[in-house]
């Protein structure tokens, strides 16, 4: 039983973790977690938020704190670190489970934590004897990122199959004084649309049961104050490291506080655990920040940084591709494809990534899909030639594929139909004229493994573009049980497995754009196709939301043509360029149509990323806005930046806003120039004495002008970028 009043105490000098008799205290850089021990209990949740100090922390146990209300279970049942259902907690439970119906109550009494000061982590067992289970819980705070990974196992310690229904990956407190929610849906072409609302006293609850990650429910979400802005405010922000379904819920408790769950969403009998088996639920990241929600997009993006595994080891500078999608389609020419393979290395591309409709009877969408072998009407000698060409210009080659998929008109299927996810006596359901193929048989896994194993074995291949242009519908398995958990991990072993087998081979994840991006696969992969849709307006949008979660260099952006083919807008091709340069750069047009004057544009655009992207891609990203039509966004670090300035629209005001620039340091004197203005069109607006400086030498502003006064910015057309540097002196 904890003390009345207890003390968490040690070595102040230091931020280290404090474990007393009561208490357990994790600091991080701006956050702190506390949990209060309980009594053989699993212990409870009492504290994430802002830094506590250093050293001792006094503060009374909760049952000591609060009495126990009316019509109530007499002893207090407050919010632990994994609630559970049947014993006195009303609210959601962190696990829902039977045994055929049987042992539906789970309530841990059998816990004990172990503690890691070094590495700031904990390890919490949480022990049934009744139930016969035993959960256990990885905590990690980590003191560079700020950002708190949770991981989570069942075990079944019965004798019986325990069938679950719900297991969440995590339980997080949230503090009371909190009313907003902001989340993300959307659907392919329109990924990461944003919306905010109220926490009410219903449940809040996103779920999602595509199969995949999905378009329209990224997994993961931000509780704020009304108040906070972007770099300003409490924010709490936490995403699921899942690609498969999923649900999250946030709901109030009876002491004003919220519990938030993230975890699987579990198709019905989807998960049994055998007697003596373990089950490993998705990670979280989790991360609290004062700095608004461009501080939690900070501690995300140094948490993903984290656990990407590079080809030995480390990022190279991102490669500028050349995707042929909407170049060709599945028009595929060897001699057009050389030919465009050429322009590109002409203007500086860096790897060509052939697209869909290289293989085998692939010349729409309809056929082809699991014959993972080069059609030999359009590459009489296979993919070599184009390769070869393709390495000997001083460029990666890399290759689309969809292993996870199959058209019924494939010599695959006609081969295996029982290979695709299916039910019994259920007519398959296709989309995009395509099955699911059952991964998690093994001789599934093996053929794909082998057949990709072959390509990359036999040709010099340095990148997998792997693609995914479905939600499951009827995935059942041989056993007639539902597979997305199974799925999701298959395709994880199979990509790791291909990634063991070729080291130097990078991979891009795709599912029609942005339908598959999450920090789950971000593990096994180093790039997102971000959207399909390319053009510069709706990718503001995508890419401020993909941004929130994940880090610059990961997202996928590529210069499109015009019309864009997505939207039918039309935009110059400087705007479109502007947008695309702050993520991974790509092109995604057939240069070979663009005129001289737009050629050497595109070329002056791609050294402009060769050189600047070491800046783009490593450090932090700033975002923000100004009166009705100006949206920016810095990338860099407090003495070094770019700062992109996107006009979305004639302003009513007649002088643009001054921009407030967070990333300025108040101490300092900034020099700032402005390395690219285009407005659209032939009528420039006016100039002002200043910004014909600010092109040329710069000008010098003190940082707490910058921050406080604002950078005042020239007369910019609608659909305009113009991109500052500044740097302190
Ligand atoms: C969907 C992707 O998002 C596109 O970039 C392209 O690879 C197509 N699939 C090819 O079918």
């Amino acid at each position: 039983m904890p003390l009345l009043c207890g003390r968490a105490t040690s070595d102040n000098t230091r931020d280290k973790m404090i474990e007393s008799e009561d208490f357990i205290v994790l600091h991080g850089r701006e956050s702190s977690l506390v949990f209060e021990k309980s009594s053989g209990g699993a212990p409870l949740w009492r504290y994430w938020g802002p830094r506590l100090p250093n050293g001792e922390l006094k503060l009374a146990s909760l049952e000591s704190s609060r009495p126990v209300p009316s019509f109530s279970p007499d002893r207090n049942i407050p919010l632990s670190v994994f609630p559970t259902f049947g014993a006195g907690w009303f609210n959601q439970s962190g696990l829902l489970a039977s045994r055929a119906g049987r042992s539906f109550v789970q309530d841990f009494t059998a816990c004990s934590a172990s503690a890691d000061p070094d590495n700031n982590s904990l390890r919490l067992t949480l022990g049934d004897d009744v139930a016969k289970i035993r959960l256990l819980l990885d905590i990690e705070l980590d003191r560079a990122t700020d950002v708190l990974s949770v991981g989570t196992q069942l075990e079944n310690m019965g004798d019986d199959p325990l069938d679950v229904q719900r297991l969440a990956s995590a339980v997080l407190p949230l503090p009371a004084h909190l009313e907003t929610v902001r989340y993300y849906t959307g659907r392919h072409n329109k990924e990461f649309v944003p919306h905010q609302e109220n926490l009410a006293s219903s449940v809040w609850c996103r779920e999602n049961r595509r199969g995949l990650t999905s378009h329209d429910s990224f997994p993961g979400a931000m509780v704020a104050s009304k108040r906070a802005q972007n770099q300003a405010g409490e924010v709490y922000a936490a995403q699921l490291a899942w690609s498969g379904n999923h649900v999250q819920t946030i709901e109030a408790l009876d002491d004003g506080r919220r519990q938030w769950h993230l975890g699987e969403w579990l198709a019905p009998g989807e998960l049994r655990l055998s007697p003596g088996a373990t089950m490993t639920a998705p990670g979280v990241l989790a991360t609290f920040s004062t700095r608004g929600y461009d501080g939690v997009a900070q501690n995300f993006h140094g948490a993903i940084r984290k656990r990407m595994t590079w080809p030995r080891g480390r990022m190279k500078p991102r490669r500028v591709h050349l995707n042929t999608w909407e170049a060709v389609y599945f028009d595929h020419d060897l001699e057009a494809l050389t030919a465009l393979a050429d322009a590109a290395a002409e203007i500086g591309v860096e790897r060509f990534v052939l697209d869909d409709g290289w293989f085998k009877n692939r010349n729409d969408d309809r056929a082809g899909l699991g014959d993972w072998e080069p059609d030999i009407g359009k590459y009489p000698d296979g993919l070599r030639p184009l390769a070869d060409f393709v390495v000997e210009k001083g460029m990666e080659f890399g290759l689309w594929v969809e292993p996870e998929m199959v058209n019924p008109d494939s010599d695959l299927y006609r081969a295996h139909p029982e290979w695709a996810l299916s039910i019994t006596g259920r007519e398959p359901i296709t989309a995009r004229n395509q099955l699911v193929l059952d991964l998690s048989r093994h001789e599934v896994a093996d053929y794909l493994f082998t057949k990709i194993d072959t390509l990359l074995t036999t040709m010099p291949i340095s990148y997998l573009k792997w693609d995914h242009n479905r939600d499951l519908t009827l995935a059942g398995g041989a056993d007639g049980r539902a597979m997305y958990r199974k799925q999701t991990l298959a395709a994880y072993k199979l990509i790791d497995r291909i990634r063991t087998a070729h080291r130097d081979v990078e991979i891009e994840a795709c599912a029609g754009g942005g339908g598959r991006i999450d920090a789950g696969i971000a593990e096994y992969t180093h790039r997102f196709w971000t959207s399909d849709n390319v053009d510069p307006v709706s990718r503001l949008g995508i890419q401020r939301g993909f941004l929130q979660f994940m880090p610059p260099e990961l997202m996928g952006a590529h210069v499109g043509a015009s019309p864009c083919h997505a939207t039918g807008r039309s935009h110059s091709l400087d705007f479109r360029a502007s947008v695309a340069v702050c993520g991974h750069l790509g092109v995604e047009l057939d240069i070979q149509t663009l005129d001289a004057e737009e050629n050497k544009t595109l070329k002056s655009w791609i050294a402009f990323y060769k050189r600047h992207r070491e800046r783009l891609h490593k450090g932090s990203v700033w975002r923000g806005e100004a009166g009705e039509a100006i949206v920016w966004q810095a990338h860099g670090d407090e003495n070094h930046w770019l700062l992109f300035v996107y006009c979305m629209e004639q302003t009513s005001s007649r002088f643009p806003p001054a921009l407030l620039l967070p990333m300025a340091k108040g101490e300092a004197d900034y020099r700032v120039q402005i390395i690219h203005a285009s407005n659209a069109g032939d009528r420039p607006p006016p100039d002002a004495r200043l910004f014909e400086q600010m092109r040329g030498v710069g000008a010098v502003f003190s940082g707490s002008w910058l921050r406080h006064g604002g950078l005042s910015l020239p007369a910019m057309t609608a659909e305009s970028c113009v991109i500052f540097h500044g740097k302190a002196q």
